[in-house]
């Protein structure tokens, strides 16, 4: 699962570029589920319908087959479908548990976009379905505290890594004590200014 305490920190791009790496460069098989239900996003990113989705799936009370999208032989989508404005009941119920146990049976990795867990209580429901998170972190945006309470809210013992999001080169030479210029440039021609 793909996480970070606000919107906008990088999620939806980093899923995709996580399913992309693994499916493209890897071989693995990726199944890339759109799992913030209230605002989905992973459509819009690949270009495709999302008149079903996951949402869809978890209201129907009948189970019916999943509408999986084939984005490339590897690399395989679940889109949200409509927003729904109430996921909380579809994201707990069984059938997600049965979801998430079949697409792991038939692909190497599932990585799943999810909602702000700052903001809703979505994403907590999902990190306790997940084997690993990846916590997505906008450097200069987001609160120390706003990510230890996300750290805290989905468990620290399930956070498998971090991405520091949106990493500015000045900010790197600052934190290392190097001048931008010379961080740039002093190794080039072996020496400091
Ligand atoms: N490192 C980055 N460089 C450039 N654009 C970025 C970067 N990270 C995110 N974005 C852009 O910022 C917007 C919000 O990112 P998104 O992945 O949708 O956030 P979230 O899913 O956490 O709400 C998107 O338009 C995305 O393409
Ligand atoms: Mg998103």
């Amino acid at each position: 699962m793909v996480a970070s305490a606000l919107a906008s920190e990088g999620k939806t791009l980093t899923s995709t570029n996580l399913a992309l790496t693994l499916s493209e460069s890897y071989q693995r098989k990726v199944l890339l589920v759109d799992a913030d239900l209230r605002r989905p996003a992973l459509h819009d990113v690949f270009q495709v319908p999302n008149l079903m989705g996951l949402g869809d799936g978890l209201r129907n009370k009948q189970e019916q087959k999943l509408p999986l999208i084939q984005v490339s032989p590897t690399l395989t989508l679940l889109p949200a479908g409509k927003p729904d404005p109430d996921p909380m009941s579809g994201l707990t119920s069984e059938r997600m548990k049965r979801v998430l146990a079949e697409a792991s049976e038939q692909f190497d990795w599932v990585i799943l976009d999810t909602p702000p867990v700052a903001i809703l209580p979505d994403a907590n429901l999902v990190a306790a379905m997940v084997d690993v998170i990846v916590l997505v972190v906008d450097s200069g945006r987001t609160s120390y505290t706003a990510v230890q309470k996300a750290i805290e809210s989905v468990g620290r013992d399930r956070i498998m890594g971090v991405v520091l999001n949106r990493v500015k080169d000045r900010d790197l030479a600052a934190h290392y004590g190097y001048s931008s210029y010379s961080y740039k440039y002093g190794g080039r021609y072996g020496r400091s200014y």
